[in-house]
């Protein structure tokens, strides 16, 4: 049913613990690298035709109809960053087109710079600030809907010397973010590209590798075709090929790795990574399977001859 990887070094980026003895299936919450047996494959492939035999109708699925829901949803979610200093906050409204010059926006003197879009509550932000104690490691992290944004600023982890939270819709690609471009070292996205619409995603992809400095590279975890996720989606829900709306109305996208490597490269980023991890994870209780598949990436902007930042940016993420 699953057999170890091939190359070690790059499975433990997911986990290492392969199940060979199904009898051992309940004995453990999750197994990596498990290999799909053909029937199971035709079946999400039968599943995902019977979903889009049904799409929401046309009227419905307007992608102006769904932006304007994103709006209401995330009212507030203007461009008003919160910058603070050590003895003020204040409240700046950045016009588009605002040119951020160096040295005058936050983590400026920091010596690198990682970014996180749609942060969601820091679940990812706080954890780098704990395990990376370099005084020069600033962080920022962004989030369309306010709510996020305020759960990171208000986490007794927030420290504003190390870390920047602001609100920023990715896909208003006009909008400033309050760093000149070729600042960053990492840009961070983990399930966030995936609730985008599909045709807005390749300039968003865009605008953050303008953001990344040559050598900078982009991370990326999200939703692989036939996840459990869709999978589960009923007739109905489906927008367009792979493309869903949830209950709450946020919509999911699943990917193939061939169309995130034609958005990085297209955006002019170099492969380092593109993996696939087909997960079960296991509900001992319930006595449960669920197969998962996620997809991991990361590209990077070609750079002149300065080695230096790809080995300073492996040790960070490492
Ligand atoms: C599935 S959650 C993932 C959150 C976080 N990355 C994590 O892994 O815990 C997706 C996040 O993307 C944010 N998001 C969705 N569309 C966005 C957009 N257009 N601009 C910025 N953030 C967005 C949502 O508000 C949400 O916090």
């Amino acid at each position: 049913m699953a057999v170890p990887d091939r190359d070690e070094k790059k499975r433990k980026q997911f986990g290492n613990r392969f199940l060979t003895d199904t009898a051992r299936l309940f004995q453990h919450n999750a197994w990596d690298n498990v290999e799909w047996s053909e029937e199971q494959e035709a079946a999400a492939q039968a599943k995902v035709r019977e979903q889009s035999m049904q799409l929401v109708p046309q009227d419905q699925q307007d992608s102006e109809d769904l932006e304007r829901l994103d709006t209401e949803r995330n009212s507030n979610s203007n461009i008003t960053y919160q910058l603070q200093s050590e003895d003020e906050m204040t409240s700046q409204k950045l016009g588009e087109g605002k040119v951020i010059k160096d040295g005058d926006f936050p983590g400026s003197s920091a010596t690198y710079r990682i970014l996180e879009v749609g942060c969601g509550a820091g679940n990812t932000v706080f954890p780098i600030l704990q395990t990376n104690n370099d005084p020069g490691l600033f962080v920022y992290c962004c989030d369309f809907s306010t709510t996020a944004v305020d759960l990171v600023q208000a986490h007794p982890e927030y420290d504003a010397s190390r870390c920047f939270a602001f609100v920023h819709d990715l896909t208003k690609t006009q909008t400033p973010f309050p760093m000149p471009d070729e600042s960053l070292d990492v840009v961070v996205l983990i399930f966030v590209l995936s609730s985008l619409l599909p045709e807005k995603m390749q300039c968003v992809i865009n605008r953050l590798s303008q953001l990344l400095r040559p050598g900078g590279i982009i991370l990326l975890r999200d939703y692989g075709r036939f996840d459990l996720a869709q999978l589960r989606f009923k007739k109905g829900q489906c927008l367009a090929d792979n493309f869903y709306v949830r209950g709450d109305g946020t919509r999911v996208y699943f990917f193939t790795q061939d169309e995130l490597d034609l958005l990085f490269s297209t955006a002019g980023l170099e492969k380092i990574q593109n993996i696939v991890d087909r997960r079960l994870q296991v509900n001992r209780g319930k006595q449960i399977t669920m197969y998962r598949v996620w997809i991991q990436c990361k590209y990077r902007k070609p750079q002149g001859d300065d080695e230096s930042v790809a080995g300073r940016i492996s040790s960070i993420i490492n």
